[in-house]
């Protein structure tokens, strides 16, 4: 596995902080751009806004850290970007405001990357792109499993700013040649909440937004890693998500209680997580690491 200069953007919440370790594990080497640094020894922090258009050009134009100055040859060109940082759901900030930071913001960053030359952008899109999971009331995804071909029209400004950041990340691609992945993260789980998950049976509908999945914050971190290492697919949207569902429910019976009269569009793996994963074992190679049931004793 080669090592890769790395930056990373918004490594400092609840993904990031797990998926940044992952990647130094791998031997990479990571700066993080965020509003607050990220506590970590091996990892480099620039205080950035994403929203402002200099900060993040002249970020990804910066040495890391003093180290870099000592072989006299200049700044280095990152070999990928990941790009995390964001206003992570409705409900935290105005709706207007969560729109334009996560709209703006990720134009920023793709379009510096783009323009200077950076071949790898890889961006945090979201589960909530398919318009169940911040609906006014209850809604149905085009088909069950949910796969990447599904219809994507969200009514929150949430789910709407990961939608358009498709699109500017598929544009710049077009016009680049660069490879952009945007993936379509489920619900981010961090070792510590698993005990949570024995509240889900007492209400199972509480998970249907999120169609029952969720992703090990640690297998998110494979999953970009792998992103990291493939070259040459342009532009791409993956599911992020763990292989079963977070329920001990077999899929079908899911789909046919929760998701009853939604297409089924094809044959569900016994416990399948109907937000599913397969094209990121099919494309990528992934193989999650983290299986909930493993943490209930
Ligand atoms: N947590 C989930 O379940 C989930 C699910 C799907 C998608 N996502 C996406 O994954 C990414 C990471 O989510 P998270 O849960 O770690 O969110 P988080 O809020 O914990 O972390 C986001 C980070 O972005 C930084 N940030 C926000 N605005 C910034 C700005 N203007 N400039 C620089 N940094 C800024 C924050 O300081 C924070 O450290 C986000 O893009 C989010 O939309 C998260």
């Amino acid at each position: 596995m080669s090592s890769k200069r790395i930056l990373f953007t918004g490594g400092s919440g609840k993904a990031g902080r797990h998926v940044i370790p992952y990647l130094l594990k791998q031997g990479h080497q990571v700066l993080n751009l965020d509003l607050v640094p990220l506590d970590h020894p091996a990892v480099d922090n620039l205080s950035v806004d994403i929203t402002d258009s200099g900060q993040v050009f002249n970020a990804m134009t910066s040495y890391a850290n003093f180290s870099e100055l000592e072989p006299g040859i200049g700044v280095q060109k990152f070999d990928a970007v990941v790009h995390f940082a964001a206003v992570p759901r409705i409900l935290l900030k105005p709706d207007n405001e969560t729109f334009r930071v996560n709209t703006i913001g990720t134009y920023n960053v793709i379009e510096a990357a783009v323009k200077l030359g950076i071949r790898k952008v890889i961006i945090a899109s979201s589960e909530t792109t398919y318009g169940v999971c911040f609906t006014d009331g209850r809604s149905d995804p085009e088909a069950i499993p949910v796969s990447e071909e599904c219809d994507t029209n969200p009514m929150d400004s949430y789910g709407l700013s990961k939608v358009l950041n498709e699109q500017t990340a598929r544009s710049f691609q077009r016009r680049s040649g660069a490879d952009i992945y945007a993936l379509r993260i489920g619900n981010v789980i961090e070792p510590h909440e698993y005990p949570m998950f024995k509240e889900f049976p007492k209400n199972p509908e509480s998970r249907r937004r999120n169609f029952f999945s969720h992703i090990d914050a640690r297998d998110l971190g494979h999953i970009v890693d792998l992103c990291i290492a493939k070259d040459g697919l342009g532009f791409q949207v993956f599911n992020a998500t763990n292989d079963e569902n977070s329920l001990d429910i077999p899929a079908q019976e899911l789909a046919d209680t929760y998701f009853a009269g939604v297409p089924c569009k094809t044959d569900l793996g016994e416990y399948e997580a109907l937000l599913t994963n397969r094209k990121i074992r099919e494309v990528l190679g992934f193989k999650q690491q983290h299986n909930w049931r493993d943490y209930l004793g």
